[in-house]
């Protein structure tokens, strides 16, 4: 198996492509540990594997929150001894034009978005760096490299995420750990279909729209992100470094007309 008892750490790992990646990741033998604000769907995650025969376990983290990290590291180290993999997932949307943004919903979208991947890096990078190995992967998004409408604060995490990315390639490549970034396009997830119920007059309309940037016909499931996270998590990716996979439908390869 890909992963075999490898200690895969998941962010917001509760719903959408978290709990997506964190189940296919425990199908490759790895024992995830989700860490989700919300711990009733951090739960439900860590049952669903662990009713599959596989291996996972839950705790209540929030990445904004430096003593929430210190809590999660020290239950996992006391565990494990040690990290293999770790998947800064957890996101929040934030739709607006930039003038119309609230500075709250400025400061939340950057806080959950930017600083938790920083927070949980900080983390756990020295543990990686004494093992001499490890694997991290940041959730960007295609966003981040190109413009969407009403999006710019949460475009402004995601790109800000990809090039953190790349500098914490350069400086951690000489202890053995790889960074690279996902850039998914539309996923549908609770994420989007929340943003498409709460922003949108017709969700139906929009999610049509939607569609029509892409190049293929359907959204993106949490699983089709998943397995790009595999690959990263897995040896198969020991030659990728510091690289943003996009993973999009098409949506920043061209326009469909
Ligand atoms: N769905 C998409 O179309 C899409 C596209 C590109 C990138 N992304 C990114 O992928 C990631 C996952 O998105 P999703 O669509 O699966 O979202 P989702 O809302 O379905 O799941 C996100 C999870 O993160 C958790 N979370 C939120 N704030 C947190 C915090 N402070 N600490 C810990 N956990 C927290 C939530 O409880 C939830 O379980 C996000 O970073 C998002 O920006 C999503």
């Amino acid at each position: 198996m890909r992963l075999q008892d490898r200690v895969c750490l998941i962010t917001g790992a509760g719903k959408g492509i978290g709990a997506a990646a964190a189940k296919v990741f425990a199908m490759e033998g790895a024992f995830v540990e989700i860490g989700d604000v919300d711990k009733d769907s951090a739960q439900r995650t860590a049952e669903a594997i662990q009713s599959a025969n596989g291996q996972a376990a839950w705790q209540q983290v929030d990445v904004t929150d430096e003593d929430s990290v210190a809590t999660w590291k020290q239950q996992v180290l006391e565990k494990h001894k040690h990290v293999d993999v770790l998947f800064n997932n957890a996101g929040i949307s934030a739709v607006g034009v930039l003038h119309e943004v609230s500075r709250e919903l400025w400061d939340r979208v950057l806080a959950v978005n930017l600083t938790g991947v920083y927070l949980v890096s900080k983390a756990f990078i020295p543990v990686m760096m004494k093992q001499h190995r490890g694997v991290i992967i940041n959730m960007s998004s295609c966003i981040a490299e190109s413009g969407l409408l009403r999006r710019a604060a949460y475009a402004a995490t995601k790109g800000a995420v990809l090039s953190m990315t790349k500098s914490m390639q350069v400086d951690y490549a000489p202890y053995g750990i790889r960074v690279n970034a996902l850039l998914p396009g539309t996923i549908l997830t609770p994420f989007v279909e929340d943003y498409l119920q709460h922003s949108y007059d017709d969700p139906s309309a929009a999610l049509a729209q939607l569609k029509q940037r892409q190049l293929g016909g359907e959204l993106g499931t949490p699983e089709d992100v998943a397995y790009a996270a595999l690959y990263l998590a897995s040896d198969e990716s020991k030659y990728v470094l510091g690289s943003g996979l996009v993973v999009d439908g098409g949506v920043t390869a061209g326009k469909p007309f």
